[in-house]
């Protein structure tokens, strides 16, 4: 799994940057690390095969990128970012497994195919998401637990605070609560920032700590990471209700069928948009400290709210 960061990773090269190139990059690289860590599975092949289904599947693999561009923000990084990018893929990967069971949002398609639990049973699905949130804290310790002590530490922290109680996991009971209800427009922006918002700024923070950067510009990056996830998760809000089941690869109208909290359902969806736009470049701010070197996190800023899938 060992990855040398490159300048292509941050640029293509060309005078203006090119997004779409810098995305395939890096999603192929970590596509690649993704299927190495899983091949060093010793355990029962039902799980490997769980496991491995949910993560091959794709994705846009949003978080890991985030993490290898943070980690390039000062320049090389202090150690490889693809150890920490794999572990957030393990545990958004577990989160979606979780999130399309029966007992939440009862989906039926994901990344293109069907949901974990209808190939394999609920109970083979809840383990393969729960081995997926442990294999990740392992990934972290073989990676940098003796070379990298504190950062393995400030990694660890980092990404169980934001995957947990007062993260994701909190913010899923929240959305859970508000399904059938209509919360209020403080409710509803701490219930997305905590379910999506929370693990989207845990990548950038990680990739900074993984890259070296100072404690200042890691408080720029964790204003831009909060803001980031609020954007992403109003988009994912509105394409359920403008996209289609080929380009997003999950079922639209999944949120109406199960009345859930959503911003085009509480503002309407112009209004929704907006909002987007007006957090996304709230976020984009937070970067000026960065100057150029922020390119990729500017250009991915307008990615999450005009993307179609
Ligand atoms: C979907 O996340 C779940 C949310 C947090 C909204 P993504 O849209 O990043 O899903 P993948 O990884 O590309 O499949
Ligand atoms: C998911 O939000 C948040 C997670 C923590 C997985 P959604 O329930 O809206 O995500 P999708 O639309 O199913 O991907
Ligand atoms: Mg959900
Ligand atoms: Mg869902
Ligand atoms: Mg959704």
């Amino acid at each position: 799994m060992a990855m040398t960061t490159t300048t292509a990773e941050r640029s293509t090269g060309s005078n203006s940057f090119d997004l779409h190139s810098y995305l395939k990059y890096n999603k192929d690289k970590v596509d690649n690390a993704l299927k190495e860590v899983m091949k060093t599975y010793d355990c029962p092949s039902p799980l490997q095969e769980a496991m491995l289904y949910s993560l091959a599947a794709g994705g846009k693999r949003l978080r890991p990128i985030l993490v290898i561009a943070a980690s390039n923000l000062n320049g090389s990084p202090a150690c490889d970012p693809m150890p920490a990018a794999c572990a957030l893929e393990f545990v958004h990967t577990y989160s979606l497994i979780h999130d399309d069971l029966p007992a939440m949002d009862d989906d039926d398609f994901r990344r293109g195919k069907p949901t974990n639990h209808k190939v394999f049973g609920e109970a083979l699905a809840i383990l393969a998401g729960d081995a997926l949130l442990t294999e990740a804290f392992t990934i972290i310790s073989k990676a940098y637990g003796s070379e990298f002590p504190a950062i393995a530490a400030g990694v660890t922290a980092e990404l169980a605070s934001s995957a947990g109680a007062e993260g994701m996991v909190g913010g899923q009971v929240l959305d859970t609560i508000a399904t059938g209800n209509t919360p209020d427009i403080v409710e509803m922006e701490r219930l997305h920032r905590m379910k999506t918002g929370a693990l989207i700024k845990s990548a950038l923070l990680i990739g900074g700590i993984v890259g070296g950067v100072g404690p200042e510009k890691l408080d720029a990056l964790e204003r831009y990471g909060l803001e980031l996830g609020l954007a992403f998760q109003i988009t994912d809000d509105l394409l359920d209700v403008t996209g289609d089941l080929v380009s997003l690869g999950k079922t639209p109208g999944s949120d109406e069928r199960m009345n859930k909290p959503t911003y085009p359902k509480l503002l309407g969806i112009e209004a929704a948009r907006s909002l987007a736009a007006e957090v996304r470049d709230r976020a984009i701010d937070s970067l000026k400290s960065f100057g150029n070197n922020a390119e990729p996190l500017c250009a991915i800023a307008h990615y999450v709210v005009e993307r179609s899938f």
